[in-house]
């Protein structure tokens, strides 16, 4: 069975390729590599030994997508292409509700054409907004705060009204938490862009001597020791609940939310100790200002997942950061071309 993934080239979409490989299925890739290099993709290939499809394409572009589905008998889509930064959404909001939406309606339109059906996007906990009420469920209110939030939000409607338009669809929603780690080979893992917003790249850069200290945003909310409190869940845990998600709209129709998370919520200051304890080194660190729109909790109610798909998340904190690092320290330019391998192990 053929898949197509868009964004597959991307953090999350590289480590997802790899567990559809492993599954049996084959992939076609669609990524117009504005957040990610070809080398991801080469990597996957040398980690699998399977060559991979691959298309340079922004699949705003409905002409270059329809020649590739009508070159591909392509029987489901997992969509993971978009922008990400909630900060940069801010400053431009057009440019995320244009990328993110548009090319999701234009996916969505060759999908109907081409009578391809089953859908797996990529939603995000975000959606949830800053809520303290925890553990969040999937009938939680929705609120996102900012324009990527909402952008994620508004294409969960399209998709909704589209099943209740035609109930041959079958979608299925994953609401990631935190996605962190890196494959176990160390040869794949999140590229940040410039200096990193989120907690597990910043840490890693300062680890491996990029960055000097981290600044923990505000100590004074009411969590066990004051830090944020986060739902960190190992990027090949979740990428697997892809494949379950996949298994599970081949087989139905409809739609349905998905909480992607461990259950589990760990502090800042519980990140950098673990990230300590298996790296070996003391992350320096200080206590700053709360970062605004940061809730103090948030961690996910990940019952409806392990029941509807059978999946459940396997890896602890200690092994997401342990693979963060080794991808970090393999590879501490990331893809870059200036990147070398400083590490062998
Ligand atoms: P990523 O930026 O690493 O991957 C996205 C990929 O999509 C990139 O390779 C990029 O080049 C590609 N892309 C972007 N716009 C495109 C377009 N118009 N046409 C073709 N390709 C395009 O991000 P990721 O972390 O792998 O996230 C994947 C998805 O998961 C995104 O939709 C993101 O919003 C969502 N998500 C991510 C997180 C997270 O923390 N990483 C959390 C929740 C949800
Ligand atoms: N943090 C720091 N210092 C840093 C970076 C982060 O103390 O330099 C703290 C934050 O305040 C928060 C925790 O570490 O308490 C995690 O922060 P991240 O930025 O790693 O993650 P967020 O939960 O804020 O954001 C993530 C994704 C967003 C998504 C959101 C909700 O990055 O895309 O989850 O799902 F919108």
């Amino acid at each position: 069975m053929t898949i197509l993934v868009t964004g597959g080239a991307g953090y999350i979409g590289t480590h997802t390729c790899i567990e559809l490989i492993k599954a049996g299925y084959d992939i076609v890739v669609v990524d117009n590599f504005s957040n990610s290099k070809p080398e991801a993709l080469e990597r996957v290939c040398e980690i699998t030994g399977h060559n991979i499809i691959s298309y340079k394409t922004d699949i705003q572009n409905k002409q270059e997508l329809e020649k590739i589905f009508s070159q591909h008998n392509i029987e489901a889509v997992i969509h993971f292409a978009g922008l990400k930064a909630v900060g940069e959404s801010v400053q431009l909001p057009l440019t995320y509700y244009q990328t993110n939406i548009m090319s999701t309606l234009t996916l969505c339109e060759v999908m109907k054409k081409y009578d391809v059906k089953n859908l797996v996007f990529s939603s995000s906990a975000t959606v949830y907004g800053a809520t303290d009420q925890v553990p969040i469920l999937e009938e939680s209110p929705l609120n996102p705060v900012n324009p990527y939030g909402r952008t994620k939000h508004m294409i969960e409607e399209v998709l909704r009204d589209l099943v209740k338009s035609d109930n041959n669809w079958s979608i299925a929603l994953l609401r990631y938490f935190n996605p962190v780690g890196a494959h176990e080979s160390g040869e794949i893992g999140e590229d940040p862009t410039g200096i990193p917003n989120n907690l597990m790249p910043y840490i890693s850069q300062v680890a491996v001597g990029k960055l000097e200290s981290l600044q923990v945003f505000g100590a004074d909310y009411k969590t066990v020791d004051g830090t944020g409190v986060r739902d960190y869940i190992h990027v090949v845990d979740l990428a697997q609940g892809h494949i379950k998600a996949l298994e599970k709209i081949i087989d139905t129709n409809g739609i349905e939310a998905y909480n992607l998370g461990t259950g589990n919520g760990y502090s800042v200051l519980q990140v950098i100790s673990a990230f300590e304890k298996v790296s070996g080194i003391k992350i320096p660190y200080s206590i700053g200002e709360r970062r605004p729109g940061d809730a103090a909790l948030c961690y996910a109610d990940v019952s409806k997942a392990k029941e509807d798909l059978k999946w459940g998340a396997r890896k602890g904190i200690e092994d997401m950061c342990q693979d963060s690092w080794r991808w970090q320290r393999k590879y501490p330019n990331g893809y870059s071309q200036k990147s070398i391998k400083i590490y062998s192990n």
